[in-house]
């Protein structure tokens, strides 16, 4: 009988690996708005625990209240396009949401609509634990929403593509893939924005002092 190659050991998740898998189970079972009694799920956020971009979209759609995974629907497959742009993968970069449960309306399934300011106020702490976890180099804001959370006041159609320095950190606003996706005209300025994430990125080349 042929042996089989014992598979190597995975090495032990690291510090902050647990810290922020401990993270996700607070917020699978989160109930600080009545967004969980209709959800499938929360959306916790995917990628790894010292990724040091952080993209942030707006809230989970049908999809990904689904699958339990952000950008898994259309804007996500645009998401895919914009990251192999500058050669990253969807692995490389940690995505999340300001909202992590699906807000609809309408009876089941029903139609997705922009978080409420309650919503986002109940989850907006969620949101900073993750960045204070991960210590992301650079945070992407995707939207309006996510524009509001790091930059309040401030509107995505003067700031978009352009880093703005917050403490130790870069922000990138940049429109949401999901609006790009029917307009030409700011799908190509999405295209461009992303060169300057790479560049970003190219410039802050690892390893960082301090950051472990
Ligand atoms: N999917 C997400 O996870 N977030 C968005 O903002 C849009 C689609």
């Amino acid at each position: 009988m042929a042996t089989r190659k014992p598979r190597a050991a995975l090495p032990p998740p690291s510090h902050r690996e647990r810290v922020l898998a401990a993270l996700h189970e607070e917020i699978r079972a989160c109930q600080r708005c009545p967004l969980w009694a209709t959800r499938t799920q929360a959306v916790p956020g995917v990628g790894p625990a010292d990724a040091r971009v952080m993209l942030v979209g707006e809230a989970p759609g049908r999809q990904e209240d689904l699958k339990g995974e952000p950008f898994v629907g259309t804007a996500g497959s645009s998401l895919d396009t914009l990251l192999a742009s500058i050669d990253l993968t969807r692995g490389e970069v940690y995505i999340t949401n300001v909202v992590k449960s699906r807000p609809f309306v309408g009876p089941p399934p029903g139609r997705n609509r922009p978080p409420s300011t309650n919503e986002i106020q109940a989850c907006r702490g969620w949101l900073d634990e993750q960045v204070r976890i991960i210590r992301p180099q650079v945070v992407v804001a995707m939207g309006r929403i996510a524009l509001e959370y790091v930059l309040p006041g401030r509107r995505i159609s003067e700031v978009h593509g352009t880093p703005q320095r917050q403490d130790a950190r870069t922000i990138l606003p940049l429109f949401h893939p999901a609006a790009a996706l029917h307009r030409q005209a700011l799908r190509d300025v999405l295209k461009q924005d992303f060169l300057v994430l790479g560049r970003l990125l190219r410039r802050q080349e690892r390893p960082q002092p301090g950051r472990k």
